[in-house]
């Protein structure tokens, strides 16, 4: 990978509730530690997030709440903010769709967007039949009905997605529909809305997706569910067409002069997307770049787009949006021109978590139910990269996996203390102790030195690889059996032993462990930033960990100087955090 330019979203989470494991470990931690990586590998990043405010989220939470939908965004934006600060998850910017900051410059895009579609004729306008609560006086839409799917029959269906088999739906398709404001029957009533043509763009992205899946290079590292489910269903049933406006007035409102789109908004998943863009147009504003700079970004063949979700968001993401940006463009390119809006290069999508309480059966978070563990409550205990090692190392990468809290004290305890941080602690304690803290001279190395020498060179290259396919917990495992390898060597080579017989032998060991101990530095960091430059600031090479093609060919050499050495990670109780 040569130096390259890449633009890496998170999905934008709803702004009415805090943030918990399962949102970390589906979408942002893996995007935080892939941008990491390629700023290492000296590749030019934006990353972008922010509130996905718009929409029935909000306004229903905010219902319920009693609060203005403005202040519980607000609030839980600002929230969203620090946990992901606390996480050491770093966007350049952290937006949102309706937040006094952006709130202008994003209705300007998606009202751009919307007309650029209208005008290439992707929308019909339908008069047709919608859910209305004559109780609450209001047409009912997307999440405000519930009902039965008519694909699964789950009764975990809305009016937007039915949860239990992911698949988008009209809200009149669904069976016995019940209103939740009222928990009455609504009745239908005649309203207009701007349906996306999909059936006029579905071959063209059936086509994109089918290259995406064969294609070796790039396409290779699509995972089989994104495809499965977007190909898939154009495959299956084909795209009908959807309804892109909403009866609403908490959004951004439709931009047409027509008596007919009066009092209707852009339906949230319209706009959410192209919050990557307003965003990436604001950040591109407060750099002292012009808002039009945002189209190196969006609109460049040169630059990649990663986008980052967890698995309820693949047909979005992997359907609608690119048929939202195939439908502005001009040309019958599938990628975009430049200067059209580029689709994405990857769409990199994890399953959900399950969580494990002490003596407890494995369960589905859930808010309601209190069964989750937040971030907020995380942060007040613990440092984040316990946290971090964790949500990778059982990263829901290809199923869904369990925060197991019991688990997590253990591999902290086993695997950050006992391995990762043990061999930093014995290595540079004993640098210290026996070598004044300075570099020993490595001498003629023999056979099981130079396999270490090897080991560092082998992790780093399949690390590298790893992590380039968004295989982020292959990843930290290549990464931890050099830690292993690296005690195994000391054991072996028993410096502890030598340091009174043969100092030379001694210090070619700890040399090597030294060695060892600075590629681990570089290789850990997008994992466990924190700790990495905590340790960077002991080997004394803060200026040059951050070099990611160093890791195993850049040596310390003899007589380097050292830092004093500190704990690096600290053995956890359960009882800290969570008492039940
Ligand atoms: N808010 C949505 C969710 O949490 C994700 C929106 S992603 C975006 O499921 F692309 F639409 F912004
Ligand atoms: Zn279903």
């Amino acid at each position: 990978m040569a130096s390259r330019r890449l633009l890496v979203t998170a999905a934008l989470p709803y702004s009415n509730g805090r943030l918990h494991v399962g949102h970390i470990a589906g979408a942002y931690l893996p995007a935080d530690t892939y941008v990491r990586f390629l700023r290492m590998k000296g590749a030019e990043v934006r990353f972008i997030c922010g509130s996905d405010d718009n929409g029935v989220a909000a306004l229903k939470t905010a219902r319920e709440r009693g609060i203005p939908v403005e202040e519980l965004t607000a609030h839980f934006n600002k929230r969203q903010r620090l946990d992901f600060e606390g996480l050491g998850i770093r966007f350049d910017i952290y937006g949102g769709t309706h937040q006094v900051d952006f709130a202008e410059l994003h209705e300007k895009f998606s009202q751009d967007f919307f007309l650029k579609i209208h005008e290439k004729g992707l929308f019909t306008k339908k008069r047709t039949k919608q859910l209305y609560d004559t109780q609450a006086d209001q047409f009912l839409p997307d999440r405000f009905v519930k009902g039965k799917c008519p694909h699964c029959a789950s009764d975990k269906a809305f009016g937007d997605q039915c949860e239990g088999c992911g698949r988008a739906l009209d809200q009149i398709e669904l069976i016995d529909p019940v209103s939740v404001l009222t928990n009455t029957a609504p009745e239908l009533r005649e309203t207009v809305h701007w349906y996306l043509r999909l059936d006029q763009i579905q071959g063209r992205l059936a086509e994109w997706l089918a290259q995406k899946k064969e294609s070796a290079d790039g396409g290779a590292n699509w995972r089989p569910v994104v495809i499965n489910q977007s190909l898939g269903r154009i495959e299956a049933e084909g795209l009908p067409e959807r309804a892109m406006t909403r009866d609403l007035t908490w959004g951004v409102p439709v931009p047409l002069e027509d008596p007919d789109a009066e009092g209707k908004c852009l339906y949230v998943w319209f706009d959410a997307p192209i919050g990557y863009v307003s965003f990436t147009a604001k950040h591109c504003l407060n750099n002292g770049e012009a808002e039009a700079d945002y189209a190196n970004w969006w609109k460049d063949p040169e630059c990649s787009i990663v986008h980052f979700i967890g698995e309820d968001n693949i047909v979005f993401h992997a359907l609608t949006w690119p048929a939202m940006l195939l439908a502005t463009h001009d040309s019958e390119s599938l990628q975009g021109e430049k200067g059209e809006y580029q689709l994405p290069a990857n769409v990199v999508a994890n399953s959900f978590l399950n969580i494990k309480f002490p003596g407890k059966d494995e369960e589905k978070i859930s808010k309601s139910r209190g069964t989750a563990v937040w971030i907020e409550d995380y942060l007040q205990h613990f440092d984040p990269d316990p946290l971090r090692y964790y949500l990778t190392a059982i990263a829901p990468e290809s199923a869904r996996t369990a925060f197991d809290v019991d688990d997590f004290i253990a591999r902290n305890n086993g695997e950050l203390v006992n391995a990762l941080g043990n061999f930093f602690n014995r290595t540079l304690t004993f640098a210290h102790k026996y070598f004044e803290g300075k570099v020993p001279a490595a001498g003629d190395l023999e056979d099981v030195d130079k396999e270490l020498l090897t080991k560092c060179v082998e992790v780093a290259k399949n690390t590298t690889e790893h992590l380039e396919a968004y295989q982020f917990k292959a990843g930290l495992n290549e990464m931890m059996s050099l830690a292993r390898t690296g005690n195994l060597y000391f054991d072996q080579t028993k410096p502890f032993l030598s340091r009174k017989t043969d100092m030379e032998a001694c210090g070619r060991a700890i040399n090597c462990c030294l060695q060892a101990a600075r590629t681990l530095t570089t290789l850990m960091s997008p994992f466990l930033p924190e700790s990495a430059e905590k340790v960077a600031g002991m080997l004394n090479i803060a200026d040059t960990y951050q070099d990611w093609d160093a890791a195993g060919q850049d040596l310390l050499a003899d007589g380097h100087a050292l830092n004093e050495a500190a704990i690096l990670f600290k053995k956890l109780d359960a009882a800290e955090l969570f008492d039940n």
